[in-house]
């Protein structure tokens, strides 16, 4: 069976670091790997709508955002075709089908339905497109028949929807059209979810509290100077927290051997440095100073090839264009192969028309 990736962002902002450990970097790995047939990564601009409907604009500007972040950590357009779904309007489709096999009760136990409806008040009254996001994200996944969804540990909820229906449509029409898909999540529960620079769960626009791929260098600096530590860690010999210390639990998510050697040679490794911290005798500012390096360096040629690529953004939605074309082939493959499954591809069914020829002869 071929090896096919699917996965994608929704276009609300731009790209942080919480997603680069969660998944960006990840994908770039798997690309490259060589292992994959194909690999389809999409720009989720349906998806952003079902919660910001009535704000198409900031979903427009931040599809060329998402692209060139995604094209500056690595992504090829020659390896792995970057689309936008939207564009790809047998995804809609799909999910018109799909929605048949799923109930209202279903969708309301889905873990991230529920913690997003209550994230976004919606309820008393949710808008049906978003309720029903998950049985969208299925057709994402489905439409390209993908083995292997690079996620966030926060969408497993998703997957394991769209594993249902992948199961519930091959049963109900006694097919094997659609392939159940396995998600792969960080194996490193930090990377799995990166708490924003103010210590807080997660990194999230609203709260301010997040480092960009196209933070410039002083901008990247000057959020880490600001990051929260340990507040009990008044004075340089106190002993120090590094659980909770958004410094160190950075540190975990990025700092290599080498970046001691590199940068910091008084420790060895990161354990060395946290039991310096935890006796005392480590001051915050030395350890910001350090990651300060540590991620300027992953940055470095991220942003040298976000430079490259911005001095030409027709060519990259030029990229999106061509890559949204192959999605868009691909995923009607699928959709011929759902409705002839689901009995309603009468047009080019034959042997129906003749059939019911001789049932009006007879
Ligand atoms: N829900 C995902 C997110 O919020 C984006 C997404 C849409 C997605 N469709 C997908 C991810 C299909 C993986 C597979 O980040």
């Amino acid at each position: 069976m071929s090896k096919i990736i699917l996965t994608g962002d929704r276009p609300t902002g731009r790209l942080h670091l919480g997603h680069y450990v969660g998944s960006l970097k990840r994908r770039v790995e798997l690309q490259n790997s060589g292992e994959f047939d194909k690999i389809f990564i999409m720009i989720a601009d349906a998806q952003a709508l079902t919660d910001n409907f009535d704000n198409p604009d900031k979903i427009r500007d931040n599809i060329i955002e998402v692209a060139l972040d995604y094209l500056s950590v690595g992504l090829d357009p020659a390896k792995s075709n970057l689309f936008i779904q939207s564009a790809v309007t047998e995804l809609t489709e799909l999910t018109f089908y799909y929605a048949n096999l799923v109930t209202v009760s279903r969708l309301e136990r889905n873990p991230t339905v529920k913690s997003e409806i209550q994230l976004r008040n919606f309820e008393t009254s949710i808008p049906v497109g978003f309720f029903t996001y998950p049985i969208s994200q299925a057709s994402d996944i489905t439409a390209f028949k993908a083995t292997t969804v690079p996620v966030g540990e926060d969408q497993l909820p998703m997957l394991e929807q769209a594993r249902e229906i992948v199961r519930k449509f091959n049963s109900t029409y006694n097919c094997e059209v659609l392939v159940e898909p396995d998600a792969l999540i960080p194996e490193n529960s930090t990377c799995s979810r990166l708490p924003g620079t103010d210590g807080k769960a997660k990194m999230s626009k609203s709260l301010g509290n997040c480092i960009y791929l196209s933070d410039s260098e002083e901008e990247l600096n000057k959020k880490v100077m600001t990051m929260f530590t340990d507040p009990d860690h008044l004075q340089i010999n106190d002993p120090g927290k590094v659980e909770g210390n958004a410094v160190f639990t950075y540190l975990d998510a990025f700092a290599k051997d080498e970046d001691f050697a590199e940068f910091l040679p008084d420790y060895k490794n990161l354990d060395e440095m946290k039991d310096h911290y935890r006796r005392g005798g480590l001051g915050d500012v030395k350890c910001k100073k350090f990651l300060q390096k540590v991620l300027n360096k992953e940055l470095a040629p991220i942003r040298a090839r976000r430079k490259e690529y911005e001095k030409d953004i027709p060519a990259v939605y030029d990229i999106l264009r061509k890559g949204t074309e192959v999605a868009q082939a691909e995923a009607a493959q699928t959709l011929a192969e759902v409705k002839a499954a689901m009995r309603i591809n009468y047009f080019d069914d034959e042997a129906l028309i003749s059939g019911q020829q001789e049932k009006f002869n007879s």
